[in-house]
Formats: C-alpha cells, structure tokens, sequence
C-alpha cells in the first residue's frame, strides 16, 4: 500500500531515532519502505543541503526558502514519487511543514507565499500523514548538546529562533488535525514509538473506509 509519512518538529525533538524505528515496524509487518530524508535524497538536493546548512557565504531569507522549494521538488519527481508509484511507504524526515515552520515562523516570511511554492515543488502531493515531535527548545539544545556534532547554520540561530518554529509548528498542527498529529518528543523512546504505531493504525484505517 503507497503511505507518505513525514516526520517534523524543531532541532533535536528525537524524530530521526522514531523514524528509523516506525520503518523497522513497517518492514517487519511486510510493507516496503523506502526511507529519506530533507533537504537531501537526491545528489542536488544533498549539495544543496550542504549550501544551506554549512556555507558560510550570506544568504537572503527568499534564497533560502526558494533553495528549500528547489531541494523538494527534485526530491519528489527523483524519490518520493517513484516510490509511492510502485506501492512503497515513504517516511520522510522533514517535509512542506519545515518550510512553513522554519521560513515561516522562524524567519518571518509570509505563510501564504511558503504555502504557494511548496504546492508549487510538491505538484501537491501531500503526505497521508505527519508525525510531530514536539519538545521545548531547551530539551532539544540539550540532546544537540549530548550529541555534540557541532551547530550548522540553522541551529545556529539559537533559542528564540527555535522557539518561533515550535510556535508555528503548532498552529500548523491545529490548522490541519487530520493529517498533522503531535506526540510529546519528551516521552521515552520505546513509548513514544508505541504511540506512534498507534497513530499509523488509526490513521490507515480511517485512510481505508
Ligand atoms: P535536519 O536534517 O533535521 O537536521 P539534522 O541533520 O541536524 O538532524 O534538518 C536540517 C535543517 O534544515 C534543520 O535545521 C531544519 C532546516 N530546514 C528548514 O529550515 N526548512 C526546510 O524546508 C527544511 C526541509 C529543513
């Protein structure tokens, strides 16, 4: 069965480690899954990716967003839709909602226009599905912290930064409560995954009728 899903929240919330192990779950009850990831996936977007996150050259919020939006759609027509064309899931870890948290709330572009280029980069295509690891930004400088790979570009914009994407993360959340569901990134990991497998079986039944 084709299933986008998409995994968001703010830097460090935990949903990397919760997508590795929702593909474990699907591939363990038969389901192909293919796995990637934003901005990336494709060799463009990966050096677009690397502009983004480690250039230390300026860049102009609308470059940044239009970079983003340039990313996704290679991305698309390269990855996610020949996959979902052969029946694959498709769990991406980052996804549209980045742009309008990060570009949006983060970076005080317009929602409107954010909303137009990624319907734009998408040929809408929209996941079945979102995933949001929600965690204060403290909890997730602390886990960044731990992890000590060292800051790119965007985390780099610091606490206030990160607390205008949780903001506008939520306010998507509440906009689109049907396909945008919040679990709580503090709880432990086994546990937040439960939950997770919980949110994929409700919502691929309600998805069937
Ligand atoms: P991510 O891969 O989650 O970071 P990491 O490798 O540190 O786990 O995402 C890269 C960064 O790009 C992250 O800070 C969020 C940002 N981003 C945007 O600002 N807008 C977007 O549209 C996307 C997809 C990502």
């Amino acid at each position: 069965m084709s299933l986008f899903i998409t995994f968001e929240g703010i830097d460090g919330c935990g949903k990397s480690t919760q997508l590795e192990l929702l593909r474990a779950h699907l591939q363990s009850i038969g389901h192909s899954v293919t796995t990637t990831r934003e901005p990336g996936g494709t060799a463009l977007a990966e050096m677009i990716r690397n502009y983004l996150l480690h250039s230390e050259q300026p860049l102009a919020a609308r470059a940044e967003l239009l970079l983003f939006g340039a990313a996704r759609a290679q991305h698309i027509s390269e990855v996610i839709r020949p996959a979902l064309d052969r029946g694959e899931a498709v769990l991406s870890d980052r996804f549209t909602d980045s742009s309008l948290a990060y570009q949006g709330g983060g970076l005080g572009l317009g929602s409107d226009f954010i909303q137009r280029i990624n319907d734009f980069a998408t040929d809408g295509l929209k996941p079945h599905l979102t995933l949001l690891l929600d965690v204060e930004p403290e909890v997730g400088f602390a886990r960044r912290a731990q992890a000590s790979g060292g800051e790119d570009r965007i985390e780099g914009r610091g606490l206030e930064f990160q607390r205008r994407v949780r903001a506008a993360y939520l306010d998507i959340a509440r906009a689109e409560p049907g396909r945008i569901v919040v679990v709580d990134g503090v709880l432990p990991v086994a546990e937040a995954h439960q939950r997770i497998v919980e949110i994929f079986e409700q919502h691929t039944v309600a998805e069937s009728k």
